[in-house]
């Protein structure tokens, strides 16, 4: 029985220290020590033997069982770092590789206006305000004293989802949404989309960007509107640029003007950027009409205000020497990424 357990134990030692995988090492482990394994069997054996020999076939046996053990652990870390090697060298990398190219995005052209905008009101203490691009009829045309006859509310021009709801045609909606939760001073620009039933050309989109703005505090003058716009038009346009106001017609506002700047390809002589008028339109303004005022709950005759509307890309346009609109739709990163 002795002789056997040695036996078994050199035979172990040998198949152990050539394993050098974890599998081929489980294999051995299975067939010594495992439950069928020949160690096992003869363990099991051992009633057999007469009670002195019992204990100390039992001690070798333990010896041996612990012999083997200890080998297959050993063998089990050499395997272990065999692997890792066989892994490493499967893995190489190649450093001399030309590494992948990263393509850095760019902002959109009516983003980098949009940020130019609104860091030249933010720099003149006004705040940013956003709202809902699906708007009541209440606030897009009845707080905004639009006359229930007015063309803007046919459905030619207008997207309405009922009777009572639209797509916004304007960014003036927030002027009563801002003037109904705020009091008095109030300085906002209210940049976002907004939708028309308009065929697609070089000049015009269903949908599209407008920034809004609106002062309201006492004392506020056509001045102070003339002044602001001004200030605007040359941090954006140049300080050469000069503006000029017309009468123009809003329902919300009273006097109402647009604003046209000095051209900036001709300097004002004319040519085919300004259609040979040497100034270009801009953006429709006026002082907020008391009507407005009142809807909102604001005393007109303690506050006055001034409101302007401003088309993003048709600044934009201006700004970049673009001459059609869809070029800024359509996505196509080879012209965007000009900007
Ligand atoms: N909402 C006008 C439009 O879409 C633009 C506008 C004009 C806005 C005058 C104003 C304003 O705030 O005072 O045509």
């Amino acid at each position: 029985m002795r002789e056997k357990l040695e036996q078994i134990l050199v035979k172990a030692l040998e198949e152990v220290n050539v394993a050098d995988t974890k599998e081929t090492l489980e294999a051995a482990r299975v067939k010594y020590l495992g439950k069928k394994g020949e160690l096992t069997a003869i363990l099991r054996g051992m009633g057999q033997l007469s009670a002195e020999e019992r204990p100390i076939v039992g001690q070798v046996a333990n010896e041996v069982r612990a012999k083997i053990e200890a080998a297959i652990e050993g063998a089990a870390e050499r395997a272990e770092a065999h692997e890792l090697e066989n892994k490493l060298k499967k893995e190489t990398i190649d450093v001399t590789m030309p590494g992948k190219k990263i393509v850095f995005g760019k902002k959109h052209p009516l983003t980098t206006v949009l940020d130019e905008v609104t860091d030249i009101f933010t720099g003149m203490g006004y705040s940013v305000a956003e709202g809902p691009e699906v708007e009541l009829v209440h606030y897009n045309f009845d707080m905004l004293n639009a006359p229930k006859t007015h063309p803007s509310r046919e459905p030619q021009d207008t997207f309405y989802i009922d009777d009572e709801i639209v797509l916004r045609t304007q960014t003036s909606p927030m002027q009563a949404r801002i003037m109904e939760q705020t009091q008095p001073p109030i300085r906002i620009i209210a940049p976002g989309r907004v939708f028309r039933n308009d065929e697609v050309d070089a000049t015009h989109s269903p949908m599209f960007h407008q920034i809004e703005g609106l002062v309201i505090d006492k004392g506020i003058t056509m001045g102070d509107l003339k002044g602001t716009l001004e200030v605007f038009a040359k941090e954006l346009y140049g300080e050469e640029t000069s503006v000029r106001f017309r009468p123009s017609y809003f329902p919300f506002t009273e006097p109402s003007a647009e604003m046209d700047i000095s051209c900036f390809k001709c300097g004002g002589k004319g040519c085919p950027m300004c259609k040979y008028e040497g100034w270009i339109e801009v953006l429709g303004c006026g002082m907020v009409h008391p009507n407005v005022l009142r809807n909102c709950g604001i005393d007109p005759e303690v506050y006055s205000g001034f409101a302007f509307g401003v088309g993003l890309e048709r600044i934009t346009l201006f700004r970049y020497k673009i001459d059609d609109m869809r070029l800024l739709f359509e996505n196509d990163v080879r012209f965007l990424s000009q900007f």
